[in-house]
């Protein structure tokens, strides 16, 4: 019989420790087994008897208990673990996830572990947006630790904003995704230093960057102008960037995925904030704009929820243009040198994309038939123009796209 996958989850001190019980619950009905480590601010919110109760073994509180240290010690605890999962993991937690700070039991774990971490964050919409949490994370990611997105919602403080947990399913369903996968840059760790550059890596020293998922142009407080892009397949594009050893930065719209390991995520909202990000993050290599970025944004942002108008007059709406971000980047003087733009196309695709190459200024389109259920949905069919011919691929799940594009991408740079 094999042994059960096991998880160490650490708990920080945010209200949101208490949804950490019902993780354990979640863990053990998948048949996996855990082990708590709770942190001194986790204590104020959870006791150590409800998480030993419901996890069934013994909860690890202090870097200074010498029962513990005699029985297992804590790097053996960091490394017995299939997967350490951090939740609640706190806007403390992460800064010193990130400095790589040892001054307590958890910290101490997750500087020693060699094994690959989820973290689910939680805090106040403020702490999450602050510019120090935000290169935190980054910084975090970059090193190849899991960051969940936190929810959007209420917050237990009276705001609203991102910063909730995200719900025990959605961690569990990331548990199960990452389980078992080693962790990124590890194999680099056994006998070399461990940040020497891997050869084998074919996009090694390379900038690559991409856009993904719709941009969101609000129109008043509660309302937006959106799309359905779901940001799956230019996510999955980051991610083979990165397998392939590429610096990686990934501007995405609002979209409910996990960052691909090793890749630095830009959130953004609108088209504007999108252009911002691009233009930031250059010098680039190569750049995959995939995002359904909207054509359109209403001229201004009514402070105000807008009133039905008398009589059922339309909306008051008046539409700008957006930037096209792919055309000004096509003639830019940091143009990337290898710029690839994507073109959802209903009808006549590849006559629509070979007029798109040219009037963008771009290298590659790589266009799509939308007209079925690509759009969300799990596959894609896509066609290669370039300018010395079209190459047609056939239906392929996003993420096998996304690896034979890289290769390409490869062959090209
Ligand atoms: O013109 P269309 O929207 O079909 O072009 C699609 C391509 O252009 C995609 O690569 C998309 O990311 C990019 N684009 C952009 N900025 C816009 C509109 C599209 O970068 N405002």
């Amino acid at each position: 019989m094999t042994k059960p996958k096991h998880i160490l989850l650490i708990i920080g001190g945010g209200i949101a420790a208490y949804k950490a019980s019902e993780l354990i619950r979640l863990i053990k009905k998948e048949g996996m087994t855990v082990r708590c480590v709770l942190t001194d601010s986790g204590a104020q919110f959870v006791t150590p008897m409800t998480l030993a109760a419901l996890s069934e073994n013994e909860v690890h509180t202090t870097l200074w208990s010498l029962k513990d240290e005699t029985e297992m010690g804590h790097i053996q605890l960091s490394r017995e673990a299939d997967l350490v999962v951090v939740c609640p993991a706190t806007a403390n937690l992460i800064a010193k996830m990130a400095g790589g700070i040892a001054d307590d039991l958890a910290t101490t774990l997750l500087l020693a572990t060699d094994t690959r971490v989820l973290a689910a964050p939680a805090m106040n919409v403020r702490m999450w947006t602050h510019p120090a949490t935000r290169r935190n994370v980054e910084q975090l990611r970059r090193d190849g630790i899991i960051v969940m997105q936190p929810d959007e919602g209420d917050m237990a403080c009276g705001e609203y904003g991102p910063g909730r947990l995200p719900e025990p399913p959605a961690i569990m369903a990331e548990i199960m995704d990452q389980i078992g996968k080693s962790r990124p840059g590890a194999s680099l760790l056994d006998g070399q230093p461990a940040f020497a550059p891997d050869k084998t890596k074919s996009l090694q020293g390379k900038h690559v960057l991409v856009t993904a998922g719709p941009t969101r142009e609000p129109i008043d407080p509660v309302r937006y102008i959106a799309n359905r892009s779901s940001g799956q397949q230019g996510f999955a594009i980051a991610e083979a960037a990165a397998e392939a050893g590429a610096q990686v930065t990934l501007v995405a719209g609002p979209v409910n995925l996990p960052t691909p390991a090793g890749v630095v995520r830009v959130d953004v909202e609108t088209a504007l904030e999108m252009e911002a990000a691009v233009y930031d993050a250059l010098p680039a290599d190569a750049a995959v704009m995939v995002a359904a970025v909207a054509d359109w944004r209403t001229d201004t942002r009514a402070q105000q929820k807008i009133k039905k108008q008398k009589d059922g007059a339309p909306a008051p709406l008046k539409m700008v243009e957006n930037p096209d971000i792919l055309a000004s980047l096509g003639k830019h003087e940091q143009r990337p040198g290898l710029l690839i733009g994507f073109a959802a196309e209903t009808e006549k695709v590849e006559e629509h994309a070979r007029a798109k190459l040219a009037k963008k200024g771009c290298d590659w389109i790589v266009a799509n038939d939308v007209s079925g259920d690509v759009m969300g949905g799990a596959e894609n069919s896509v066609h290669i123009v370039t300018a010395s011919g079209t190459e047609k691929w056939e239906r392929l799940p996003k993420p096998e796209v996304a690896r034979r594009l890289v290769a390409k991408i490869v062959e090209e740079i």
